[in-house]
């Protein structure tokens, strides 16, 4: 093997290989940027290192952008999303240093990212934005190097916002969250559909008739409670902000506050990306049986420590759900360590909606590096006309045409005289 790894057996390589390539089928939209970059190659020179849920979506991400002449490294966002297959795949077929094993610990989840910046990236690509505080926590003598960034995710945006607004942001990022091609798609179908997924692979119950309650009303949350319902769920939103909270009563959701959710619902699903949303007063209230299951970024947002506190005793009862036995007879089951169900349990959002965000990736990669000299220390937003290029191909790839304006309604929606 020509390059480093740490990966969990690359006896699992083929295997790898197998489910990267079935991905790649549902990826037209990146394949076909991987074919011009193939030719053109935009990144020739650039080191790049990426930290993101080890997928076989984001493998073929990673391929797109070796192909377009980066070296790339990748390492995990998450100790729990990795796919072991597809990173030994990527170190013995594709050739790319990968550092992730499902299931490590802190510190080697911390290792494997140190592992990624001792190859001296000059472009940073995160999902949580964990490569891009430890680079700018502890390894500052490396900021010069770096040319810019991506962050894939709602959280990892917010926290950018935070170093812009405190002036430490090292090197311009751009929020890839932000372009319509990834949010209003891979956050609603993406996160709906695997949150779901990740929910009844791990417990095998009928989610009709049960009550579902989706806690916070983003893009996320949207898909989540839109499955959930045409799964036949009774579905409770819960949220904090007004308009959003008005907006699920008008699709059709009851909205309760938290404190009387607790009481009704069978299936809890959080995705607020804030933290302790359930906690220890509202597991006191929780029926029999509740199950628990978080789907935004971090596994902060179910207070499990207060769980933990207050149980007699917990078991594993299958893979991917633990038992909390609270004593009288009730028990509070919660999914995979409340850490992101839909990549933990399941595979993560399906390969055809990734083909739009990762399509935003490497074409954000390609214009970074032609723009660098131009940009300063702030987060951007995807330039529209990327966005754009995104849902154009993406269209076009699903068979689906459109309409073009007429020269008369051009003209129209330039002028300003012509009226009732
Ligand atoms: N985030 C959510 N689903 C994902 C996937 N399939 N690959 C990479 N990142 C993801």
């Amino acid at each position: 093997m020509t390059v480093d790894y740490d990966v969990r057996d690359l006896a699992l390589a083929d295997d790898g290989r197998l489910r990267i390539e079935w991905a790649d089928r549902q990826m037209p939209v990146l394949a076909r940027i991987r074919e011009r970059f193939e030719k053109e190659r935009p990144l020739d020179g650039i080191r790049i290192a990426a930290c993101l849920h080890v997928t076989t979506e984001t493998a073929n991400l990673m391929r797109t952008l070796r192909d377009g002449g980066a070296e790339v490294t990748l390492c995990a966002s998450n100790p729990l999303s990795t796919q072991d297959e597809t990173a030994a795949g990527l170190v013995a077929h594709h050739e790319i240093a990968t550092y992730a094993i499902r299931g490590v610990d802190q510190h080697g989840y911390y290792k494997h990212i140190n592992a990624a910046l001792d190859r001296k990236p000059m472009i940073t690509m995160d999902d949580g934005c964990d490569l891009v505080t430890v680079l700018h926590q502890q390894r500052q003598d490396q900021l010069p190097d770096v040319i810019g960034g991506t962050e894939e995710t709602t959280t990892g945006v917010i926290r950018l916002r935070a170093m812009q607004s405190r002036g430490v942001l090292g090197y311009p990022i751009v929020g890839i969250n932000n372009a319509d091609t990834k949010h209003l798609f891979d956050n609603r179908y993406g996160t709906g559909q695997s949150a779901l997924d990740g929910v009844i692979r791990a417990t095998n119950v009928l989610i009709a008739g049960t009550t579902v309650v989706v806690c916070g009303y983003g893009m996320c949350g949207r898909g989540v409670a839109s499955r959930a319902k045409g799964l036949g769920a009774d579905v409770v939103v819960t949220e904090v902000d007004p308009t959003r909270a008005l907006e699920a009563a008008m699709d059709g959701y009851r909205v309760l506050p938290t404190s009387d959710a607790v009481t009704q619902g069978d299936i809890f699903i959080t995705v607020t990306g804030n933290k302790h949303v359930l906690r220890g007063e509202h597991f006191e209230l929780m029926k029999d049986g509740a199950i628990l299951a978080n789907a935004g970024h971090f596994d902060i947002e179910l207070e499990l420590t207060a769980l933990r506190a207050m149980s007699k005793s917990r078991r594993e009862v299958r893979p991917e759900v633990e038992e909390f036995d609270l004593g009288g007879d009730r028990r509070i089951y919660v999914l995979s360590d409340g850490r992101l169900v839909n990549l933990a349990a399941a595979e993560g959002h399906p390969a055809s909606v990734m083909d739009m965000s990762f399509a935003n990736q490497a074409l954000t990669v390609e214009w970074l590096v032609a723009n660098a000299d131009k940009l300063e220390k702030k987060v951007y937003d995807v330039p529209v006309e990327i966005d754009k290029d995104v849902a154009r191909l993406k269209l076009e790839t699903m068979g689906i045409r459109i309409d073009e304006l007429t020269e008369e309604q051009l003209a129209y929606m330039e002028e300003w005289e012509e009226g009732t």
